[in-house]
């Protein structure tokens, strides 16, 4: 599984890129505000800071705005992904970008039907949001399960970005059934390689060769 960034932070894309853990990097307009910078100008430095695609999310909810927005997008980067809205506009927009070669990535996906009407349009992409379907008491892992499923029996090329993940396990469950991709918040990051066990581990040992060598 690859892991991305869900973040717009450079100190923290840096951080986990110097590890060389970050496949790739998604942001959102709530991702971008939390950074208070131009948004141009912070996509043009994550995409010259990884090699891995990057999403940057159009703003406009019209397919005409959409597509505008996008091909201005797209000639930022080469390794620029744009985002675009699961709707029917959203929809029409990634049917003609796919066409023009320009990739998409299909967000704020909450069911199968959204996700096979997105992979037949002709996304790159797609994100189905695990925590926000937590939050209503439906399983996100469930879909993320039953999406791979469906992608693989029609053949379809478009690959899953487990998106809304909040915890250590939503990334080891996503894994476990089969998600290409987990976009991961800066913040929960370090958790996948903390586990106090390691840390009272290494306290022991250094305590043990310190006595040793008195
Ligand atoms: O990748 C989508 C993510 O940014 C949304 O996460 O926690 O606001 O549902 P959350």
């Amino acid at each position: 599984m690859k892991f991305f960034l869900d973040t717009a932070n450079i100190e923290e894309i840096k951080r986990i890129n110097d590890l060389g853990l970050v496949d790739g990097v998604t942001t959102n307009p709530t991702i971008i505000a939390r950074e208070g910078r131009d948004f141009e100008t912070v996509i043009k430095e994550i995409c010259a800071l990884v090699d891995g695609p990057v999403s940057a999310e159009v703003i406009s909810l019209e397919t005409a705005g959409m597509v505008k927005e996008a091909r201005e997008i797209a000639k930022w980067a080469d390794n620029i992904v744009v985002k675009i809205p699961m709707t029917e506009a959203g929809l029409a927009a990634v049917n003609i970008l796919s066409q023009e070669n320009i990739k998409t990535n299909v967000t704020l996906i909450f069911s199968v039907a959204q996700g096979l009407m997105a992979a037949k349009a002709g996304a790159t992409y797609i994100s189905p949001f695990i925590g926000r379907l937590d939050d209503i008491g439906v399983s996100g892992l469930e879909l993320i399960e039953k999406l791979r499923q469906v992608l693989d029996i029609y053949e379809l090329k478009a690959e899953i970005i487990s998106a809304s993940i909040r915890t250590l396990e939503h990334v080891e469950a996503t894994a476990l059934v089969g998600s290409h991709i987990a976009t991961i918040p800066g913040n929960l990051f370090p958790k996948l390689w903390s586990h106090p066990l390691t840390d009272n581990g290494v306290a022991q040992f250094m305590k043990d060769w310190a006595e040793f060598s008195k």
